[in-house]
């Protein structure tokens, strides 16, 4: 019985393990089909299979078949670090991060205050993610409740695997974004009641950065970690020397940076730093110990003049992803955020090959975080989330691809030249949501 089975047919890429070695220069181990075929259960948008197109057909004789010519077919692309509601601030000119945040940032999130706008700027996000092949996202919302309501409602409607939370901040703010340690509390427990596991949608508690935040609030965002099992954490972290500077100042008595949230209970598995462009040795003992995240963000890191971030020769071993940081990050394409990482990595004498970008967007980022068993590959049974890549999308893409040789040639051209032109469809749970010649689905 083939139920409501689906095949799509095009070269089909992906990862089902990690680099053998734990040492981040590793190569991963690609599946690659050049003839392939992924076979969907399209009632429950679950992966059925995935192989050579002719072994597979020859198991599923009436299968209905979609044939890509001159494409790639991956799992869905993950973001490991977004701002929703930095829609409006992206390309946002002439300062570094305490400015930005002061200048651009912190105006526009005022007006998350209202739940039309919110529900307007969550709706446009979503839309940007799935045009640029992104499927999973961990997404700051502002410190207003409704933000997230807004956002985890507009993502139900498209059925995408998120992850958000309301931001807790509660000084160095304007007072409109200001929420007190009762009311963040209150708030982020309703929101994780309301949201957390609800359908495909997750809840990361979300102190802003230690500046926004008094102690007796990181105290709080910890207790809640503690308190709610499976719920996530994400936060800022070293991210620029001036914001740095003003964290010692504030917190005098903790030995680091890192050391702040650590004493407040807000390290672990689950728990997403963006940025850690300085951290030193004893910070990346922690990290390692705890089993905590980091999150690159080459635009962002790059646009705000933040720092260059050594992907490589960690002095102990933390899993890295990688992210976009809209709107400090300047593009939601995760090709041109890995476009930009491989020449942060060119700058560090380090090395970003083809295919551990397009492991580190698919199933590296799934494992960072912790969302491998649902998603990340087409292994039988995860969530069938997929981007189909037109290799002739440009003149310059179809000119440059004709030549390749090698998978590692075909993937490489393709990251540092492909951006959302390059996106023909995104599939989600099975179902198409995105498809480039005729819009949202
Ligand atoms: N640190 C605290 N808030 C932010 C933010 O919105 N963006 C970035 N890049 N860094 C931050
Ligand atoms: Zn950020």
């Amino acid at each position: 019985m083939t139920m409501n089975y689906q095949g799509y047919r095009a070269a089909i890429l992906h990862y089902t393990h990690a680099p053998a070695s734990t040492a981040n220069s590793a190569e991963p181990v690609a599946h690659y089909f050049a003839d392939g075929l992924l076979v969907v259960d399209a009632d429950n948008g679950t992966v059925v299979a995935c192989d050579d197109a002719q072994t597979l057909l020859a198991q599923y004789p009436k299968l209905p078949v979609t044939c890509y010519d001159n494409a790639l077919l991956t799992p869905g692309l993950i973001d490991t670090h977004v701002h929703y509601p930095q829609v409006d601030v992206i390309a946002s000119y002439g300062e570094q991060l305490l400015d930005w945040l002061n200048n651009y940032t912190f105006p526009t999130e005022l007006n998350f205050a209202d739940p039309a706008v919110a529900t307007d700027a969550a709706g446009f996000f979503l839309n940007e993610l799935l045009k640029n092949g992104t499927t999973t996202a961990l997404v700051f919302g502002t410190v207003h409740k409704g933000s997230v309501d807004a956002f985890f409602t507009e993502s139900e409607k498209r059925n995408t695997r998120m992850i958000c939370g309301k931001v807790m901040m509660n000084r160095h703010a304007p007072e409109g974004l200001c929420d007190t340690v009762e009311s963040s509390v209150a708030d982020s427990q309703a929101l994780i009641d309301r949201w957390h596991n609800n359908g495909r949608q997750l809840y990361a508690i979300t102190p802003r950065f230690a500046i926004t935040s008094t102690a007796e609030q990181l105290a709080a965002a910890g207790e809640l970690l503690a308190a709610n099992p499976g719920v996530y954490m994400q936060t800022h972290l070293a991210e620029n020397l001036d914001e740095i500077a003003f964290v010692k100042e504030l917190f005098p008595e903790r030995k680091s940076y890192l050391d702040v949230y650590d004493y407040y209970g807000l390290l672990g598995e689950r728990s997403v730093f963006a940025h850690c462009v300085h951290l030193d040795d004893e910070d990346y003992r922690r990290m390692s110990e705890t089993n905590s995240k980091i999150s690159f963000c080459p635009t962002s890191n790059l646009f705000l003049g933040s720092g260059l971030f050594s992907l490589e020769n960690q002095p102990h071993p933390v899993d890295v992803s990688v992210a976009t940081d809209v709107g400090g990050g300047t593009s939601f394409s995760m090709l041109q955020t890995m476009n930009e990482a491989y020449k942060i990595c060119q700058l560090k004498g380090s090395s970003l090959s083809a295919q551990k970008a397009f492991y580190m967007m698919t199933l590296g980022n799934a494992k960072a975080l912790s969302l491998d068993d649902n998603i990340g590959n087409f292994e039988r049974g995860k969530e069938a989330d997929f981007v189909v890549f037109d290799l002739g999308c440009t003149d310059l893409m179809k000119r440059r691809q004709a030549i390749c040789k090698t998978l590692d040639e075909t993937l490489f051209s393709l990251m540092i030249l492909g951006d959302d032109r390059a996106v023909a469809e995104t599939w989600v749970a099975g179902k198409k949501q995105w498809h480039k010649a005729e819009g949202h689905c």
